[in-house]
Parts: C-alpha cells; structure tokens; sequence
C-alpha cells in the first residue's frame, strides 16, 4: 500500500480519534524512521517519550523475539517470573516496595486513583476520597483519568465524569491550602507536566505539596508516565526534587514500544489492594516485563543517565541560543532530553517544515514546540536536528 491507500483506507475504517499528519511511518533504527514512501526523518518525538532506547535496538529485539519463542501469556492466575524480577528491579531502584503491571498510562493511573482511595478509606474513613490535581496537567484518557486530568477541554462531551476530583493552579499555594483538605485521598502530580506545555513543578511548589499532603494525611502520587524513566537524566524525574511519593505511575518508555504500565507504592499504602480488588488480563504478562526488564538493565548501566543529562543540557543550551537569535520571547523548559520551546502561534508551521526538512517534533497546546529524543541519540544528531530548526524558526 503506498501512503494514500494507506490513508484512504484508514479514512474508511479506523475511528477519527487523531489529528494525523498524512503519512505513515514504517521502519526504523535507533534515532531515524522511514515513511512508506521511503522518506527519511530523525526522531524527536520517539511515539511520544516511548522509544527511549531507539528504534530496534539489537537487544530489545533480541528479547523480543527469545521470549515470544518462549511464552507470550500465560495469566496472573500463575507467577510469572520476568514479571517478579521486573518488581524487584523497580523496587531496588525506587522508594517503592510493591509494583503492580498493566498497559498503559491511563490504566496506571487508574490503579492508582482506585488504591489511594482504598487506602484512604480503609486508613480514615468513608469521607475522605477526594482526588486534588493539577491545572493543566494530563493524566489519561479512561473516565478516572480524565477526570484527574486538569483541562477542562478533555472533559466536554463526556460528562458526568466520576465525582470527587479538585484542581489546583500550579505554584498558587493559597489554592492548594483551599483544596487539600482532611478529604482529600491523594494528590497526583507530573513532576514535569508533558502535554500541558512541559511544565516542570519547581522544588519550591512540590515541597509545599508534600506538606500539605502530610498534614492532610494524604497520599502523593507522582504521575511518571512522561517525565519518568530516563527521560530527565535520572531514572525518575522527581529524584530532581527531594521529594519521595506513596506512589508513583509509569508506562511508556517502559517497554520501548511493547504495551507495559506499572503502579509503584510503598508496603503500607500497597497493602490496602487484597487478592480481588484490582487485576489485568495482560498486565505485566510474560512479553511486556522481560522488554521492561531489558529497558531497566540498560538504563541503570553506569553512564547511561548522565550522559543523557549532558546530552540534554547541550541541546538545550543550542536550543536557547536559536531561540534568541530568532527572537522568541520565550526560554527553553525541561530537564535532561525533555524540552519544550513556546513558540507562539507559529507552533504547528514549524513542525510542519521541519518534517519536510526530515526532522520530526511536535506541538503542545498549538504554541509550544515539544521535543523527545531518543536517549541513545547522539551529539551529531542533535546538531543535525539543531540545523533544520534553524531553518525551520526563519519561517
Ligand atoms: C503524564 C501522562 N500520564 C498519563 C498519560 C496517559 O498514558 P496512555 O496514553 O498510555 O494511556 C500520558 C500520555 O501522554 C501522560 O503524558
């Protein structure tokens, strides 16, 4: 099929949920991608923070196709054991004690909600289930999810959404003093909030956060799912700021690609989930958790994480500079490789003509440009990505 029958088709038959651009991406390897036309692009959006490590990287592969020779699925009827030794990686490498494996962000996400509520109840009592999150932040799109994602243009069309959720504006503590209360179960957070504009939560507000948690005696829940996994230059992005969650989510760059999402807690708040009360068909299953496995092993190897904060500083600081040679007003957000640039309205035209110059980003909130390169990628890349920029900001 070339690229049109490939549209047409998809026109036809798949629901009209995404704004594609009218290509279709076929192959790739490590930080390049080809269309089905044979075009070639370098990768700075990588699925949107999923394939951290590069497209087919040899030992994902390797894994892959080891273990679908093996077993693909067996159920959590029975202990899986790529899925034991997953949790104790996670564990070994995080505040947490205890992990639980799904699919996705949103499903994450809603394990979450769900065991801070248990957790709450059972702890305080039937009153206490508010959710608090923040204005501007994303957290998913199943009902539970969408409801704690702060943007109230996600919520239209879907209403009723499930009751007990508040928002807070990000750095107004006189808000987050109203909202947090002796109802509230948890407060999730992005440490860096992705589709919101790349947004990092200063030191300063997420402090004031686990305050409030504390003397509220609820739960804090740092939503990873982006900013987490290498993506910052340290495994987790809140390692940046002192603070340690009751629980945390996790998915994308997980299984590089292979459908993996994960909930992280303590022992204490684990415990209130009981043989029952939560559960996935495919979660955590043979496939996704030893990929998983083979992400961790390769992230944790020493070096990895500070060359990906090197590499992040440089492209941020070239990035700076276009930025002011061009005349935007706007600086250069983020931590390690996940980079935001306001733009203002030319946004999407720049993403449109650094795709024809074979340079692959993307656009937040139609103003900010948002760009996730692979962790692999190297500084010779990032220079080539910074030349097609230049050209691209003269528009
Ligand atoms: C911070 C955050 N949480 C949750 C999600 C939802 O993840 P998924 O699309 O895998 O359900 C996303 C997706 O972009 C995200 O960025």
């Amino acid at each position: 099929m070339d690229c049109q029958q490939i549209i047409d088709l998809g026109k036809e038959h798949v629901m009209h949920t995404y704004a594609r651009l009218p290509m279709a991406l076929v192959e790739g390897s490590g930080s390049w991608v080809w269309d089905s036309e044979g075009n070639k692009y370098l990768d700075f959006v990588t699925g949107l923070a999923v394939t951290s490590l590069g497209h087919s990287h040899p030992e994902i592969v390797a894994v892959i196709r080891e273990q679908a020779a093996k077993m693909l699925h067996s159920s959590n009827l029975y202990w899986i054991p790529n899925q034991v030794k997953l949790a104790e990686m996670l564990t070994a490498n995080s505040f947490a004690d205890k992990a639980f494996f799904c699919n996705s962000g949103a499903e994450a996400n809603e394990g979450a909600i769900k065991l801070a509520r248990k957790y709450a109840k059972e702890h305080y009592g039937a009153h206490k289930y508010k959710i608090v999150s923040l204005k501007n932040s994303f957290h998913g799109r199943t009902l539970a999810a969408l409801a704690a994602t702060g943007q109230p243009k996600y919520h239209k069309g879907f209403e009723p959404l499930p009751p007990g959720f508040a928002y807070v504006e990000m750095d107004n503590i006189e808000e987050l003093n109203a909202v947090v209360d002796e109802n509230t179960a948890a407060v999730f957070v992005e440490p860096i909030q992705g589709e919101g504009g790349v947004n990092p939560v200063s030191p300063e507000f997420m402090q004031k956060i686990k305050e409030l948690c504390d003397r509220n005696q609820a739960l804090l829940v740092l939503d990873e799912v982006q900013c987490g996994l290498g993506r910052t230059g340290r495994l987790f992005a809140h390692e940046w700021l002192d603070v340690k969650p009751d629980i945390m989510t996790l998915a994308k760059a997980l299984g590089n690609g292979v459908p993996i999402g994960a909930v992280l807690a303590t022992d204490k708040v684990a415990a209130s989930f009981r043989p029952g009360d939560h559960a996935s068909t495919f979660g955590g299953n043979h496939l996704s958790t030893a990929v998983a496995c083979k992400v961790l092993e390769i992230m944790t190897a020493p070096g990895f994480l500070s060359e990906v904060e090197a590499k992040g500083k440089y492209f941020q600081s070239k990035l700076q500079d276009l930025a002011v040679k061009h005349g935007f007003e706007g600086r250069v957000r983020g931590l390690g490789l996940m980079v935001g640039l306001p733009v203002g309205e030319k946004g999407p035209d720049i993403v449109n003509n650094c795709c024809e110059q074979g340079l692959l980003i993307n656009c937040v909130g139609g103003t900010t440009l948002r760009f996730l390169p692979p962790l692999t990628v190297s500084k010779e890349e990032i220079d080539q990505a910074l030349e097609i920029l230049d050209k691209a900001f003269k528009l």
